[in-house]
């Protein structure tokens, strides 16, 4: 049995057949295609807000044939102290699989070892694989010129720029590496990526191939896509007024946009706050994709549910 909660959990000889059911369920969807997950219920247990992850699991869960049911964290007894273990071992009785949004990663894998049905990382503080997988997926559209979508991603140049040591910034120096992709990122000195992550690229055999720049336009020089995030994410709140300072120099401006390649993309996870990490000129940018990247959410996650639910003894 699979689960998917670090960029590394498809290997890559798992990744073409992933991109090709994604690419698939997006042009069939609509028309019958056969149930992956027929009967089944998958529960969502979410500790934060979510607009894209939440409804992209939760329709594409029933257009596979199965049923979401939600679960917010605090509305359960996990909320009030249930261990992590138990809560997975009762929940492996009831349902087919377990998408989790939390605050600590280590929550994700402790579900992950105690439960007996596949869990999916649906945002820790640590990652944020989904969104990595349907963001290269993505590109991939644009870039492979035959079926090797996987392989048109090899050599290609991500900017991202701001809160480098958020999920994005360590799940994109995770997924740059499993997908043979440069990264450079920019960001204060005080928001460099830190040691947590570079631990986990060496457990995995992976090649530290990331530089770190406090200079903007340093990172976007040749890059094939400028990517960012918002500067205050989920939990981080407190901090608002002091991050917003030190990140400002940090904004995709179309000055930085226009410093990359003359065909760049322009990527963000979402939710954007425009005027904040990106200026509404890039925003309203045709190479501006990010609501192709939002529908790919959909398309991307039903094909990792519908391949770690073929990795479930029946
Ligand atoms: N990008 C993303 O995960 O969005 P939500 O927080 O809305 O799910
Ligand atoms: N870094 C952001 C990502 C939101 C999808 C956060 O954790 O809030």
């Amino acid at each position: 049995m699979k689960h998917f909660i670090k960029e590394t959990d498809f290997k890559a000889h798992e990744l073409p057949g992933l991109f090709a059911l994604a690419q698939s369920l997006k042009k069939g969807r609509g028309r019958h295609t056969p149930p992956a997950i027929a009967g089944q219920t998958w529960a969502l247990i979410f500790a934060k807000s979510s607009t894209r992850t939440r409804v992209s699991f939760e329709v594409g869960i029933h257009e596979l044939g199965g049923n979401p049911l939600f679960l917010n964290k605090n509305d359960i007894q996990l909320g009030r102290g249930e261990s992590v273990e138990d809560t997975a071992r009762v929940l492996s009785r009831f349902v087919h699989g377990l998408i989790v949004r939390t605050f600590d990663h280590a929550e994700v894998e402790r579900l992950a070892a105690a439960g007996s049905v596949p869990v999916i990382n649906a945002l820790t503080d640590f990652l944020h694989p989904c969104q990595i997988y349907t963001d290269v997926f993505t590109m991939a559209e644009r870039w492979a010129k035959d079926s090797d979508m996987v392989g048109s991603l090899k050599g290609r140049k991500i900017a991202f720029l701001g809160d480098t040591a958020c999920n994005m910034g360590n799940s994109w120096i995770l997924g740059a590496a499993h997908f043979g992709m440069k990264l450079s990122l920019a960001g204060p000195a005080d928001f460099a990526p830190g040691p947590e992550i570079d631990a986990l690229l060496a457990k995995e055999g992976l090649p530290k191939n990331y530089q770190f720049t406090t200079d903007p336009m340093e990172a976007v020089r040749d890059a094939d896509v400028v990517y960012t995030d918002v500067w205050v994410s989920m939990g981080k709140e407190e901090e608002t007024k002091e991050r917003l300072r030190v990140m400002a120099p940090y904004c995709v401006t179309a000055k930085v946009f226009a410093a990359a390649k003359p065909d760049a993309l322009f990527m963000h996870c979402l939710p954007a706050h425009a005027g904040e990490e990106v200026e509404q000129a890039v925003l309203d940018n045709p190479r501006c994709i990010i609501f192709d990247e939002a529908e790919n959410r959909l398309h991307m996650q039903k094909a990792i549910v519908a391949m770690l639910a073929q990795t479930v003894r029946s």
